[in-house]
């Protein structure tokens, strides 16, 4: 059986997620594409993560370029996130003639044109389904199953942290700061949770989903953008007597030949489906032409929804190789 060679850039939480699916399901996989699925090397310094994991210390590298720049890996996984260096690996890859896969919201949304241009350039497949909605595979939906559609809207939930926060606010009445700090405690807030609250995360995300259902590139720094740090119970009370709740919603809508798009704290009426998404969960919501209205819903985040998409997108490369 012909064995696809994969090279992981960072073990953390959503590299190492990927890493053990590919594990706990290798039987499996191995019947369905017909091909072996080795990690062969990976970038981290933690020995006792390579361990844990069941990784042979011998792939464990600290060197990037030992990934980059083998001949004989197919596939890079970039799971260390920022934009750099994490897009630059990512770019080195992809003219080494290697495909690449991410979940780095904020690398493919801050070079999405250079990364898919380097990906066409050298005839490999760069894949990022596991950036927007974790486990939700609404990217590869809008790229192949609705590829035939024009859209006109999507409005997404593409924020487990801040769904939560506003969940936990609007059904048991329970005030931001404390909410937050019960977030960070189950491990959903980063320790700084900056980005997250204040929309940058879902900025991030939107750029994406944008770039996809429009054929539009707006870098996230020109989305007009606002978290919910500002957000008070007298907000959520408001909200609530006129049938709605607050969710924090990614909103690009196509207006004649404009885009109009924003990130922003917004009141959904509670029979939309929208209202019914629920503390970490995420969904996107998207209007075309021929389907009408689709909804995606599940996690979006935590290792393994994560790394689920990151498998997803290995197997499809591979199964195509
Ligand atoms: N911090 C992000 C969230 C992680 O809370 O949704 C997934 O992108």
């Amino acid at each position: 059986m012909e064995t696809v060679k994969i090279g992981i850039l960072g073990l953390g939480t959503v590299g190492g997620g990927a890493y053990e699916i590919l594990k706990m399901n290798r039987e499996l996989i191995e019947k369905r594409i017909q091909k072996k699925i080795e990690v062969v090397k990976v970038l981290e310094r933690n020995m006792e993560r390579i361990n844990s994991l069941g990784l042979s210390e011998s792939t464990a590298t600290q060197n990037p370029d030992d990934i980059i720049n083998d001949p004989e890996i197919d596939i890079v996984v970039e799971a260390l996130g920022g934009i750099e260096p994490s897009s630059t690996f990512m770019l080195n890859a992809l003219n080494n003639g290697k495909s690449v896969v991410t979940p780095n919201k904020a690398a493919v949304a801050a070079n999405f044109d250079k990364l898919r241009e380097a990906a066409v350039k050298n005839d490999v497949e760069f894949r990022f389904e596991a950036s927007v909605g974790g486990g939700i595979p609404a990217l590869t939906a809008i790229q192949e199953a609705l590829c035939g559609n024009e859209f006109s809207e999507v409005m997404g939930i593409v924020n487990g942290t801040t769904n939560y926060i506003l969940t936990k606010m609007t059904d048991l009445g329970l005030n931001y700061d404390d909410v937050l700090k019960d977030a960070q405690a189950k491990g959903f807030a980063e320790a700084d949770p900056t980005a997250d609250v204040e929309g940058i995360d879902v900025a991030n995300k939107l750029s994406i989903l944008m770039a996809l259902c429009f054929d539009k590139y707006v870098p996230p720094a020109e989305i007009p953008t606002e978290g919910i740090s500002k957000i008070t119970m007298d907000d959520i009370e408001a909200a609530k007597s006129r049938n709605c709740k607050i969710k924090l919603i990614a909103h690009a809508k196509r207006n004649g030949e404009e885009i109009e798009y924003s990130v922003k704290p917004m009141e959904i009426d509670i029979n939309h489906p929208l209202a019914g998404v629920s503390n970490e969960f995420n969904a996107i919501y998207i209007t075309g032409n021929a389907v009408d209205e689709v909804m995606f819903y599940g996690k979006g985040a935590g290792a393994l929804p994560t790394g689920s998409a990151i498998v997803g997108d290995i197997l499809a490369i591979a199964k195509a190789m």
